[in-house]
């Protein structure tokens, strides 16, 4: 009964919007919508364009359900294990770095690096079938029931001497095992920690001083788990949710990063930006070459197996639906990341636009007590076609203005 009242509300208040002016704070009522029926607890949004333009920003609903442990308001300064989103922040920002500064190419070898992993096939990998998700990996370690006596070297090991699913170059299997193998490319040429890497590359320079792998403030993180699955047998807060990064030490490529959505305005802002910034202290800067940003944000064409991603990033899915981009994002010209612990990024460079979207919809339980997953996409889709429609008459306004 008020799951129907609230979604009449909610149906009753697009219709105004379709009619009448579309607001931004349209965004806010929506996302309060899917808090009350447990789909997450709370979130963080922004919106921003390029010129350091946030035409949105808004923090929802609380760390956890009422009655639940930890159950406080999300602040801006609420910080989120941002799960897969790591994979962009992090790995795939790491390895623009490293091409971009000619201490790789995206046709090395992975065994370059990594030579203790040349067998079964694997020295027919590259660093780019890495970033395309094509290089054979299974999705991920065969983790069965065993997770609780999994170290690290096991994992490695496991990644060092395991056959491959697939010939790398034939087929796109999305896998946390190929960013884990970017990671291991990354510290052997920088010769320091991914993490460190990125803090002084990347979350250092743009002024994200929350960003993190490893984050301290336990107060300020939204917890994840309970204590399920099992094998970890604890509450989950301010240590990563993922179990790959978790047996890994929580600094990893597939995932481990934890920050803020005003962190990821400043990310954001410069990849709509093409690599321009602005430091924090004013000056105007670049973090990439323009066609760097365009190389990793681009599906390539003519790969002997249907794709549609970019390197590292993804873009606009050929038939997943629903889409994390909505309907109305620009084919060619967008690109973005998700995160399982219910997160998203998704630019447009043609409408000069991106958005941010941090939630915690795997608290308390993964989606066992009340399944998520499903509705976190539709959040996504919708979500982002309201950020569209609004973006289009802003500009539309704008025109009347002149
Ligand atoms: C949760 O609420 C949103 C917004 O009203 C609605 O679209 C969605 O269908 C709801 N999901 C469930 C399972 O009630
Ligand atoms: C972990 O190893 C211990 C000792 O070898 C064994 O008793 C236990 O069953 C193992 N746990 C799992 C989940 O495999
Ligand atoms: C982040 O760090 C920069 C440089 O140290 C500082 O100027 C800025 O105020 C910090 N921002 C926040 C939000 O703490």
């Amino acid at each position: 009964m008020r799951n129907i009242l609230l979604f009449s509300a909610l149906a009753f208040l697009t219709a105004v919007s379709a009619q009448g002016k579309p607001e931004w704070a349209d965004l806010g009522t929506y996302t309060q919508a899917f808090i009350a029926n447990k789909t997450f607890p709370g979130a963080q949004l922004a919106v921003v364009s390029s010129g350091n333009k946030v035409r949105y920003a808004g923090v929802f609903g609380s760390l956890t359900f009422q009655g639940d442990q930890f159950y406080d308001n999300v602040t801006p300064d609420t910080i989120y294990d941002i799960a897969s989103l790591s994979k962009v922040v992090a790995a795939t920002s790491c390895t623009m770095k490293l091409y971009e500064q000619g201490l790789i190419n995206l046709d090395d070898k992975w065994v370059k690096y990594v030579p203790q992993a040349n067998n079964n096939g694997k020295d027919a990998i590259t660093i780019r079938h890495l970033l395309l998700h094509s290089a054979g990996f299974a999705p991920d370690y065969p983790f069965y029931d065993v997770y609780a006596n999994v170290t690290k070297e096991i994992l490695l090991n496991w990644l060092y001497t395991t056959t491959l699913d697939y010939a790398p170059g034939t087929a796109t299997v999305y896998s946390d095992n190929s960013m884990v193998a970017l990671q291991l490319v990354i510290e052997k040429v920088t010769g320091k920690s991914m993490w460190s890497y990125a803090e002084q590359e990347i979350f250092l320079p743009l002024g994200m001083n929350t960003t993190r792998f490893l984050p301290a403030p336990w107060d300020k993180c939204a917890p994840t788990l309970t204590g399920y699955p099992h094998w970890r047998n604890e509450i989950i807060r301010c240590a990563v949710h993922d179990p790959t990064a978790f047996i890994l030490g929580g600094v990893s490529g597939n995932a481990g990063v934890f920050t803020n959505h005003a962190d990821l305005i400043l990310f954001m802002t410069m990849m709509l930006q093409k690599g321009a910034y602005t430091t924090p202290d004013g000056r105007q800067k670049r973090m990439y070459q323009e066609a760097t940003v365009t190389l990793f944000t681009t599906a390539p064409s003519g790969l002997p197996y249907a794709n549609t991603r970019a390197l590292g990033w993804d873009t606009i899915p050929s038939q997943k639906a629903p889409c994390p981009c909505g309907q109305d994002f620009t084919p060619g010209q967008s690109f973005g990341h998700t995160g399982y612990t219910g997160t998203t990024l998704w630019g447009d460079f043609k409408q000069d636009v991106a958005f941010i979207a941090l939630t915690n919809r795997v608290w308390p339980d993964d989606g066992v007590s009340v399944p998520t997953k499903n509705r976190i996409l539709w959040y996504r889709n919708n979500l982002a076609n309201m950020i569209v429609e609004r973006i289009k008459a802003t500009s539309q306004e704008s025109l009347f203005m002149q």
